[in-house]
């Protein structure tokens, strides 16, 4: 039998044009723009627009962009009513995903098939900040707050949340977050979509499997998990007890290690700029307890098992939306508005690559490994002479 290529580290699947991780160097590329770059002199919109186009906007691609955003915010009003039935402790990425899905019950998309995967895009990347928006309101028993056509569409979101226009700083701060998050080559989330999508079914459903990949807690939710695990230490002189404590059991230290990157992942040290920079204005201990972390855990490591382990970008961005006053359990679901549009990209490369080699639908192998009887010949019993186990 072959040795098992497990969690398909290094195995090639497609080709991609979307974006490139050089894990060796900490490189994150979109479409081939460097980050770094990106988050000196884009937005969010214009990230979202290179990502699904191929390239940067026109000033006049741009505008109309943003409209189509602007107009595609409102969600279904029984979509709000919905909202209401759920439990007010029911977690915000499973209504994210519940109701990504249900979006194709409400909406007549027209044209060709590829017109009607943008205007799912669209419909998705102005959509989902809106659902948590209004769900983060239901659920404390507030009135919704309707979109506004003037703000940008972070600065709504943060309007929504809040019922207040966030001030430039604020807006800035979390318009990068969405930037840094909005794609990242074929991590689980991203798999998830391009082979829901490789058995051409529509965006909505390969997005609503992305979000699912995404809720669990070695991928997106570990950013909800960072900020349980800093509120838990609670101040900066516990620290290194807790992390020793910590690796000794085997138990992992959330928003350390990455599967790709050798080296510090590059979102880490923008979100580690932002994360000390807030903490300096409002005096949280948020962003010193974080760093402290990140030195015990590379330490520690390092003396356990002779291991590099690096801050991914979970471990900075928790303290960051903490400071921001944006509810803990919203962590994973910003991840997901930003990251829709990596995913959308994704989809479309997936079901229209017009060149060579040509995606085909996903579909592994595994070793089967009988049980009871070996792998086969097993006699079928009647259930009246089954014993318990
Ligand atoms: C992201 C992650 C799954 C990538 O891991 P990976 O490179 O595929 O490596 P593995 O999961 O196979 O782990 C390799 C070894 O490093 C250890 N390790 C990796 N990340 C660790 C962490 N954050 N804390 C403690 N140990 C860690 C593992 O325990 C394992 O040790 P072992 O070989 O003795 O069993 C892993 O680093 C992790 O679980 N991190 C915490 C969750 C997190 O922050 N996720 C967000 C990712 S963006």
């Amino acid at each position: 039998m072959e040795a098992k290529n497990v969690g398909l580290r290094n195995v090639t699947v497609a080709d991609t044009k979307i974006s490139n991780i050089d894990g060796e160097n900490g490189k994150l590329i979109y479409r081939g723009y460097d980050i770094m770059d990106l988050v000196k002199n884009s937005t969010f919109e214009e990230t979202s627009y290179l990502l699904l186009h191929n390239d940067l906007p026109s000033k006049k691609e741009l505008e109309e962009f943003h409209k189509m955003l602007v107009n595609a915010r409102d969600i279904p009003a029984p979509m709000i009513k919905n909202m209401e039935n759920f439990r007010k402790d029911a977690h915000p990425m499973d209504l994210l995903q519940a109701f990504i899905a249900e979006l194709g019950g409400y909406y007549v998309e027209h044209g060709t098939q590829k017109e009607v995967s943008y205007e799912m895009s669209i419909n998705l990347i102005a959509k989902m900040p809106t659902m948590i928006a209004c769900w983060d309101r239901v659920r404390r028993e507030e009135e919704v707050v309707a979109p506004d056509p003037t703000l940008s569409h972070c600065a709504n979101f943060l309007y929504m949340m809040s019922g207040k226009k966030p001030d430039p700083e604020t807006e800035k701060i979390l318009d990068t977050c969405l930037i840094l998050h909005a794609d990242h080559s074929f991590n689980a989330s991203t798999f998830a979509a391009r082979e829901v999508a490789s058995t051409r079914a529509h965006m909505y459903s390969a997005i609503s499997a992305a979000v699912g990949a995404l809720s669990g807690q070695l991928h997106g939710g570990a950013n909800y998990e960072v900020m349980k695990m800093l509120l838990d230490i609670g101040s900066i002189d516990k620290v290194e007890a807790w992390v020793k404590e910590k690796l000794a059991n085997k138990d992992r230290v959330m928003g350390m290690g990455h599967a790709v990157y050798k080296t510090y992942d590059p979102r880490a040290t923008i979100l580690k700029e932002l994360s000390e920079k807030l903490a300096a204005k409002t005096g949280d201990p948020w962003f010193a307890i974080t760093q402290k972390v990140e030195e015990v855990t590379i330490d520690e490591m390092k003396r356990l098992k002779g291991m590099d382990i690096y801050p991914n970008v979970d471990l900075y961005s928790a303290s960051l939306y903490y400071m921001l006053k944006i509810p803990m359990d919203l962590n994973t679901p910003i991840f997901a508005i930003s990251r829709v549009s990596g995913w959308a990209s994704h989809v479309i490369e997936e079901a229209f690559a017009e060149a060579a080699p040509k995606p085909a639908l996903y579909r592994p192998n595994a070793d089967y490994v009988g049980k009871y009887c070996g792998p086969e010949g097993c006699a079928y019993k009647p259930i009246e002479i089954r014993e318990d186990e």
